[in-house]
């Protein structure tokens, strides 16, 4: 299959072969081309160049006239596999209660468990289909899920067979992450729920080959790092590389115990001192920030332009959940990038693309224009430049949508 993109009026995120992150000033940094055409072959984009020059043929062609190409979103951090929703706990959050004092309550996390556990897996992998559709038609091509809300260990099973079905299903590329340690489980202490994680559902998610990462909720009120490192250790042992929750609700010290583990991502970092900054540096781990749950549960933003002076890369996610941020719409988290985090368009196009893809392991595959990636493509309206989507932030910018091509 071969399809052919014309009159592209500018094709932006075009970054060489082998660069999988992009840190400090090259943040500032992303190749475009002017009236450029581009050739997608089997999902696949195999060339591109500027209209008149070497432009081959294509049965099925697309005019881009006057259109603005990017990379879709990657989203490297989300919890999408849940039963119904927790609107409830909307209203008492506008009463004034806190995330904590919801979840001391009996609600957040327990209460999603409760409703996981009484879901059938057919309507679960149903309702899950329907967000991750939502989640492509808003630009997004590649997509991070977690368990988390099983804290059984057949529920945890359950959840990470849904995410199997629905990465077996789309076009978006999916990765599943192993995320346990998201709260103590009803009807055990905490030291039983941490040895469970261990010794009986690590084990089985492995030998399933359900998961690609581990991560654990280290934070206040949660998992400590004690509980963190020893999960790593075993999620480790059973090749999943971590992923860390860390410094939502207070400096956890989990910065710290996922770089020791090597951890690909460490997330959340709403509250970060300069000892997490200097954790990182020279680190494989990319910081990951969460915009979304800061807008919605009236949190600090992450320190992103600190990280990127640092001479760190930053990516963003949606962290789509129904507790802290009932949404998956990437363009939205690019807009709270640049008007809350002072990021520019490109710095935040980086961080929703590139960078993002780095912190789901995808980033050989997806989040830039560069030749043998996935032609995960958005075509924008015409009229609109980069700097037009934060900025216009709830103005429909897309033209057409192209997972692997279609
Ligand atoms: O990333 N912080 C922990 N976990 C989720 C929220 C989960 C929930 O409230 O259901 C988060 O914000
Ligand atoms: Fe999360």
């Amino acid at each position: 299959m071969r399809k052919l993109l014309t009159h592209i009026a500018s094709l932006t995120g075009i970054v060489p072969e082998g660069v999988l992150r992009k840190q400090g000033a090259e943040m500032d940094t992303t190749g475009s081309l002017e009236n450029a055409w581009l050739l997608v072959e089997d999902g696949r984009i195999t060339a591109f160049g500027q209209m008149g020059c070497a432009m081959p043929e294509a049965a099925d062609e697309l005019d881009c006239s006057g259109c603005l190409v990017l990379p879709a979103f990657c989203d490297s951090h989300t919890h999408i596999v849940y039963a119904g929703s927790r609107d409830g706990e909307f209203l008492d959050k506008i009463e004034g209660l806190s995330y904590e004092e919801i979840a001391a309550r009996g609600g957040g996390i327990l209460n999603s468990s409760d409703r996981l556990h009484e879901t059938p897996e057919d309507e679960l992998y149903a309702q899950t289909m329907e967000r991750v559709r939502e989640m492509m038609a808003k630009g997004t091509g590649a997509i991070e899920i977690k368990s988390g809300y099983g804290l059984r260990t057949e529920d945890e099973l359950k959840m990470l067979r849904v995410i199997r079905r629905v990465r077996e299903s789309v076009p978006a590329e999916i990765r599943a992450t192993f995320l346990g340690a998201h709260a103590v489980g009803r009807g055990y202490t905490h030291e039983e729920y941490v040895r469970l994680v261990c010794e009986e559902m690590i084990p089985r998610v492995a030998a399933e080959g359900l998961a690609d990462f581990v991560d654990v909720f280290c934070d206040e009120g949660f998992f400590t790092v004690e509980d963190t490192d020893r999960i790593l250790q075993a999620g480790r042992r059973a090749g999943l590389r971590p992923k860390i929750h860390a410094n939502e609700l207070a400096v956890s010290g989990g910065v710290q115990v996922g770089v020791r583990h090597e951890a690909l991502s460490v997330d959340h970092l709403e509250r970060t001192t300069d000892a997490e900054i200097e954790a990182l540096r020279g680190t494989a781990t990319m910081p990951t920030m969460l915009p979304g749950s800061s807008f919605f549960l009236g949190l600090p933003y992450g320190r992103a332009k600190d990280y990127i002076a640092a001479g760190l890369g930053v990516a963003l996610a949606s962290d789509y959940n129904p507790g802290s941020s009932p949404s998956g719409d990437m363009r939205f988290v690019m807009s709270l990038g640049c008007i809350q985090m002072r990021l520019t368009p490109i710095q935040a196009l980086n961080a929703c693309t590139l960078n993002s893809a780095y912190a789901m392991g995808v980033a050989d595959t997806c989040g830039s224009i560069t030749c043998g990636k996935w032609a995960n493509l958005l075509v924008c309206r015409p009229g609109f430049n980069l700097t037009k989507i934060p900025y216009l932030h709830h103005t429909p910018f897309l033209r057409n949508v192209l997972l692997k091509g279609e």
